[in-house]
This record gives C-alpha cells, sequence and structure tokens, in this order.
C-alpha cells in the first residue's frame, strides 16, 4: 500500500530513487513520482505521474533532475482519484517541502479546511498534501534555524491516522526526515549514504545494513549519520540487522513474472522454513517461539487470525492443530475478529497469519487480542515488521521476499509454519509423543522434494487453464484440508483473471451451488487421497452429470475419480493432513496460465497491492 523510497548521499539520487521504487512498486502503481534537491539551484524539482512506474521512466527521459538527496513515492490510491495531480510528492505553498506519504489520516478534512482558512492554496485532493503545508507553517513559523524534524514531530502529533512520511526541505541539503505511525519504515544503513523506505528490498543493492522503525518515532537522515527520536525529539536507541538475502532474490531470473519465479522457488522456500528444526535429542525446536512450556500446556483455545490468503493457510492449521493438540482452535477473518468482541483472555493462543507483517486488519486484530490478555504469536515473512514487533512470540517463514501481488511463496511457507507450530503445541502438551512428532516431521521434511515433483507435472493444468481461459465463471471443490485450498483456487482466479470464482466444501455444493452448472462449466475437484475422498468422488458425478467440465486434482495411484475426470492431474502422495502443501501448487499454476491466456500482468493485477496497511 504505497511505497516510499528516501536516500542522501553521494551517488545520483534519482538513480537510486528509481531503482528503489521499481523494487517497491508491487505496493502500489497508481501512480508514482520523485522529488530531488538541486545543489546548484537549491530547487526540489518535482516529477510525477499516474499510471505505473514506466509512465514516470518515460517522462523522465526527457527531464534531468540533478542532485544526491531524494524522495520517491509509488501509490496505491486512498484518498483522491489516480491522477498526475493526486500523484506524490505534494508540496507546500512555496515549493520548499517536498512530502511523501503511505496510509490515510483520518482528520484530513478538518487539516486541509483548517489550512484554506489560513490562506494556503491546496492543490490536490490528497490528504497528503495538507501534511506540507502544516509542515511548511511549522518550520517557517519557527525563523531562522528552523528545525525540519521538529515540525514532523509537531505536526505528527496533529495527524489522526496512519501514515509514513518521508520529508525533504530545499533549504536542507543533507537531511531527509521520516516518521512512522502503524505502517512500515526500515532504514538502511549504507557508508557516506543512508536510506529510507517502505521495506528494505528498496535499498538491497546498496547495503545489507538495516534497522526497523518503531511507532510514532522520527528518522533524521544524513549522509553521515542518522538519528532516531520519538515524538518529544528524545533520541532512541534500536537494533540493527542485517538482511540475510540479496539483489539476486529480489529480481525476476529470466521468468516473465515474479509470481512465475516464485512459484518455481517454493521447493527450497519450505525447506528453509522446516530445515533443521529437530533438535540432537530428537524433540521439535521452534527456539524462536518464545513462549514458556508451562504457558503453552494453559492454553485452552487457539484463534487464529489473518486476511486473505493468509486466512487460507489458517484454515488448514485449525486441521493440524486440532487433530495434533485437540485444542479448539477457531480461524477468523481479521477485519471480522477485532469488531466482535471475541472472548479471548490468558488461556488464548492468538495466532496471527501475515506475509507482510503490515496488514492493518491483521495488526488491528492482534493489538486487540493482546488487551484482552492473550498470547500473540505471529507467523511472517517479514522481519522487524509491525506485526512481528507487537507479538509475544514470532514465528518466521523463511520464504524470501515475496514480490508478485498474488501469494505463493509466503503462503506455501505459511502452511509448513502452521504444522510446525501445530506440532510443536503437541509436544509440549504431550498430545502427541515423541515418535509420532518425529514422524509428523519426517513428512514435513519429504515436502520440499514432493513439491519440486509436483511443478514438473504442471503441463496439464496449464493446458487445461489455457483451453478455458475464455469462460467467465469457474468454481473449485474439495473437502477437509481440500476445502481452504479450493477457496485460495477461487481467489487466487479472481485476483489475478477477474473472474468470477468460487470454493466450496464439495458436500454443500448439493445445498444451493450445483445451480450454477451448467453444460461446460468448469469446475476444479481437489479429490486427493483421504477419509473422505469416496464422498468427494460421489460429488465429482453429481457435477459431472450435470455437465460440469471437471478438472480433477488426484493422487498418484487413486483412480477412484478417473471415470469422471475431463481432465485429469496427478500429484504425488503424502499424508492426507499435509496434501495442500502438494494442491496448492496447481491452484497457483492454474490461474496465472489462465490469467496470462487473457492478457493479464500476474504481477501487477488491477486494484490490488501487495501489502494492505488500511483497515
Ligand atoms: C492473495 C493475497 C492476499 C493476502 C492478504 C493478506 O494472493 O496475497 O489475499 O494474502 O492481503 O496479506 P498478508 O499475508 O501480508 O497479511
Amino acid at each position: 500500500m504505497c511505497g516510499i523510497v528516501g536516500y542522501v548521499g553521494e551517488q545520483p539520487a534519482l538513480d537510486v530513487v528509481m531503482q528503489g521504487l521499481r523494487r517497491l512498486e508491487y505496493r502500489g502503481y497508481d501512480s508514482a513520482g520523485v522529488a530531488v534537491l538541486d545543489p546548484g539551484t537549491h530547487a526540489l524539482n518535482v516529477a510525477r505521474k499516474a499510471g505505473k512506474l514506466a509512465n514516470l521512466d518515460a517522462e523522465l527521459a526527457e527531464t534531468e533532475l540533478p542532485g544526491s538527496l531524494g524522495i520517491g513515492h509509488t501509490r496505491w490510491a486512498t484518498h483522491g482519484a489516480p491522477t498526475d495531480r493526486n500523484a506524490h510528492p505534494h508540496r507546500d505553498c512555496s515549493g520548499a517541502v517536498a512530502v511523501v506519504h503511505n496510509g490515510t489520516l483520518e482528520n484530513f478534512a478538518e487539516l486541509r479546511d483548517g489550512l484554506t482558512e489560513r490562506g494556503h492554496h491546496l492543490a490536490s485532493d490528497t490528504d497528503t498534501e495538507a501534511v506540507a503545508h502544516l509542515i511548511e507553517e511549522r518550520y517557517d513559523a519557527a525563523g531562522t534555524g528552523a528545525d525540519l524534524a521538529a515540525a514532523v514531530r509537531a505536526v505528527a502529533k496533529e495527524l489522526d491516522g496512519s501514515f509514513v512520511l518521508v520529508v525533504a526541505h530545499r533549504d536542507q541539503p543533507d537531511l531527509v526526515v521520516g516518521a512512522r505511525r502503524n505502517l512500515p519504515l526500515v532504514i538502511g544503513l549504507g557508508d557516506g549514504e543512508n536510506f529510507l523506505a517502505s521495506d528494505v528490498t528498496a535499498f538491497i543493492a546498496y547495503t545489507r545494513e538495516a534497522r526497523a522503525v518503531d511507532q510514532d518515532q522520527v528518522v533524521e537522515l544524513r549522509r553521515e549519520g542518522v538519528r532516531v527520536t520519538d515524538l518529544d525529539g528524545n533520541e532512541v536507541a534500536g537494533d540493527t540487522y542485517h538482511v540475510d538475502w540479496d539483489t539476486a532474490a529480489a529480481e525476476k531470473a529470466g521468468y516473465e513474472y515474479f509470481m512465475l519465479k516464485e512459484i518455481e522457488e517454493q521447493p527450497e522456500a519450505v525447506a528453509e522454513t522446516i530445515g533443521g528444526r529437530l533438535g540432537r535429542d530428537g524433540r521439535l525446536r521452534l527456539d524462536e517461539l518464545a513462549i514458556s512450556d508451562e504457558d503453552i500446556r494453559g492454553f485452552h483455545q487457539v484463534v487464529i487470525v489473518a486476511c486473505g490468503s493468509s486466512y487460507h493457510s489458517g484454515l488448514v492449521g485449525k486441521y493440524a492443530i486440532e487433530r495434533w493438540t485437540r485444542l479448539p482452535t477457531q480461524v477468523e477473518i481479521a477485519s471480522e475478529f477485532r469488531y466482535r468482541d471475541p472472548v479471548v483472555g490468558r488461556d488464548t493462543l492468538v495466532i496471527a497469519i501475515s506475509q507482510s507483517g503490515e496488514t492493518a486488519d491483521t495488526l488491528e486484530a492482534l493489538r486487540h487480542a493482546r488487551q484482552q490478555g492473550a498470547w500473540v504469536m505471529a507467523v511472517t515473512n517479514t522481519v522487524g515488521s509491525s506485526i512481528a514487533r507487537e507479538s509475544d512470540a514470532v514465528f518466521y517463514t523463511r520464504s524470501g521476499p515475496e514480490i508478485a501481488v498474488a501469494s505463493t511463496k509466503a503462503v506455501m511457507t505459511q502452511l509448513a509454519a502452521v504444522y510446525l507450530v501445530g506440532l510443536h503445541l503437541a509436544q509440549v502438551r504431550g498430545t502427541r509423543d515423541g515418535d509420532e512428532v518425529r514422524s509428523h516431521y519426517a513428512d514435513l521434511a519429504a515436502i520440499p522434494d514432493l513439491i519440486a515433483e509436483t511443478l514438473t507435472r504442471m503441463d496439464p493444468m496449464r493446458k487445461v487453464a489455457r483451453e478455458i481461459s475464455a469462460a467467465e465463471r469457474v468454481l473449485f471443490l474439495g473437502r477437509h484440508v481440500g476445502y481452504p485450498m479450493a477457496l485460495e483456487g477461487a481467489l487466487k482466479l479472481k485476483e489475478l483473471a477477474y473472474v468470477s470464482a468460487e470454493g466450496f466444501p464439495a458436500g454443500e455444493i448439493k445445498h444451493g451451488p450445483i445451480a450454477l452448472i451448467e453444460q461446460g462449466t468448469p469446475v476444479v475437484v481437489l479429490a486427493t487421497r483421504h477419509a473422505l475422498a469416496p464422498k468427494l468422488v460421489t460429488n465429482v458425478q453429481e457435477i459431472k452429470a450435470r455437465g460440469a467440465r471437471t478438472i480433477v486434482i488426484a493422487t498418484d495411484g487413486d483412480e477412484s475419480a478417473t471415470p469422471y475426470a475431463d481432465d485429469l492431474i496427478r500429484i504425488p502422495d503424502t499424508k492426507s493432513l499435509l496434501s495442500p502443501l502438494l494442491t496448492l501448487v496447481p491452484m497457483q499454476v492454474f490461474s496465472a496460465e489462465f490469467a496470462m491466456a487473457r492478457g493479464l500482468d500476474v504481477d501487477q493485477p488491477r486494484n490490488l497491492a501487495k501489502s494492505v496497511t488500511v483497515e
């Protein structure tokens, strides 16, 4: 939800900022813009353009923006349409201040009215522009020797809502100021140069040393150093960390789309996530979880909160956790959980699943749960993210950076994570003995090779996706752990191909959805081997009899659904509880191929953004 970059150093700022924006474009692509401070004229020169970053690139081909201090923005529109006029950076009345902003300001109408009454001219429909004018007022009121960081701190106190602000001033040739509340902001620590960005991918080509900015903190970024304060100006300490992946991990490596690359990276991502978890004593070790065994034994329920695809991982987690621990487990969409006064307390483990670690709905849900006294464990892919920092314990999925907007490898590693967490809880609570835990772990450890094998078998899935890519409706059916994967298949197809797609528990179709089936309606059925397979085969027969085109995903050696399959996609055998780790692959490949056959950009589907930091 908007990507932000700030740079001060010795290099041409435009190049550094544009490279950062390219890496952050997955966060929003409604418009993009940059401001660079010209050291000769002391002007803050701005270029901005509606649409994808390529439009700004084209604009800049005609323009020189010299200077080694700059800020940039790629936008996912909230206040104001995605036009040139509303593109960031925004400026004050005299063009002295340039501001880029991620977030939404709830009191923006009030702020704008006040500014207009005080004689400011606001040229856009955005909430952000008000910030530029407020900083102008504070800065100018201080007179000679004015302190830009102090002006930003004062303005930040006036803002309601969420924000990351990055600010430059034409009188400050060695200073970029950043501020954050609720949304991500990371400092990149270089040598004679420093960076601010929404995430580390923006500066990973220059430095792998980073420091997260905490809630209500303001950063003063200079060539030779960085100072972080609270909103009262008190300097605050913080930890730096080393990013353990590099530029290559954030590049397409020859694939047409990041999504395709990320799908192929899944065996390695899962291997990274589950590897090395067995201690010398033969016990599963999730040391990072930092919740004592005594506390784990005190839990009476588990509540999983998440959004979108991460919610689907949570649904799979429910099957594993209940099976192995017998703890009642609910899974709830984070935006619903927060506002229904849920019954959680000290005996509740809340697991917040989020790839980005910044999803506002999930963050608010976990805050609410903690206020009620619950333990919160984050399952996230993003070190230093808000959700990681605000949880009692964190399990990091290790999928590496995920750039495509549609989540693939991160979801896969979330699945691996929920199985591991389930096993850990079972081990500590003694509901599964050591041998059983080790045996399940061995099954998990075999999964990366099975995913790799599954990936080699996807040509028939691609073929059928292309054949039916003109369809305007596709249904997905599954039972048991196949059901969340049916939901995931439908979500992926909706978001990538813009067709109506729905996932159902297969047993439910006769209660209504079967009316949707007419001659040729494509139905993807997750018919892998498990105890309910015979019932599922009956469901396939029911839809086949009504004219559906059945695309059946079946386990090697299982012929029960073969007579009713128009298209048969084979996946390797594994324990049925773990089958989502394999069935997820055809769901991803199908939606990507279907969308590409329709000529769509699968990395940047319309209206979406990678990280949804508004409620
Ligand atoms: C779908 C997708 C979204 C995210 C959802 C939660 O492909 O990517 O549905 O899963 O927005 O995002 P995180 O996991 O970052 O909280």
